[in-house]
């Protein structure tokens, strides 16, 4: 599985261009891809890709139903607009808004309600990896859904250093080996999809997806270049 994170990049047009550019991607009916574009592009491009297998993703939504909530966008609406994942718990929203995985959960619950996956981000910052607490971190960011009792069958976890994230700097195959066996081990299943994100991109993708454990990326700025994404794709693809 192979998700692009546009985050807030693309204006309307740009973004319909980009998105039939990797409708116009080759790839084997194997390998999942996603687009997660800003919302408000989501149902305009929902209906460029209504006829291909690409899935398209919000990147981020609430868990309430409708009410009283200026600027608010839920599950239920994402998922009429043509979505099939949310990507919850980015480092960016944690680290911004305060987000948490306990105060995510109802949004889990709410996107699973819907039928769509979430695509749920851990991840360490550098000074926690610094000293030595990177796998206390993302245990204890995964810890709450599985007190939860949410079913892991249905979600995506995506490990994503906060440290690699837009800055070149991809975690080492050693690294990604070690913390996607940490992911496994504290979800105990075998089923539940466990991506690698952090500036993968056509140089690092052969290495990321060497690591054992690695079942996709969740790309953020070469998801926004077809070329690049494409190039992605194809080192999956020769994995
Ligand atoms: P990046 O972003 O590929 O630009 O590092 C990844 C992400 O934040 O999902």
């Amino acid at each position: 599985m192979i998700i692009g994170n546009w985050k807030m990049n693309t204006l309307r047009a740009d973004a319909l261009a980009l998105a039939k550019a990797v409708m116009g991607m080759g790839c084997s009916s194997s390998t999942r891809i996603g687009i997660c574009p800003p919302a408000l592009w989501i149902d305009a491009i929902a209906e460029v890709v209504k006829h291909s297998s690409i899935l398209v993703g919000a990147q981020d939504c609430v868990g309430d139903k409708f009410g009283a909530q200026t600027g608010s966008i839920n599950a239920d609406m994402v998922r009429n607009a043509g979505c099939s994942m949310v990507i919850l718990g980015h480092s960016e929203r944690r680290a911004r808004f305060g987000e948490s995985s306990e105060k995510l959960l109802n949004t889990v619950v709410a996107v699973l309600g819907t039928g769509m996956f979430p695509v749920f981000c851990v991840g360490e910052t550098k000074k926690q990896r610094e000293s030595g607490k990177a796998s206390d971190v993302v245990v204890g960011q995964l810890k709450p859904l599985l007190t939860a009792g949410i079913d892991l069958g249905g979600i995506v976890i995506a490990y994503e250093p906060v440290w690699a994230i837009g800055t070149g700097l991809s975690a080492t195959r050693k690294d990604i080996e070690e913390m996607h066996a940490t992911v496994r081990e504290v979800i105990n299943r075998d089923d539940t999809p466990v991506l690698y994100g952090g500036s993968v991109s056509p140089e690092s993708a052969d290495d990321v997806f060497n690591a054992r454990g690695v079942s996709g990326a969740l790309v953020g700025g070469a998801s926004l270049n077809a070329d690049k994404f494409a190039a992605i794709v194809a080192a999956w693809e020769r994995k």
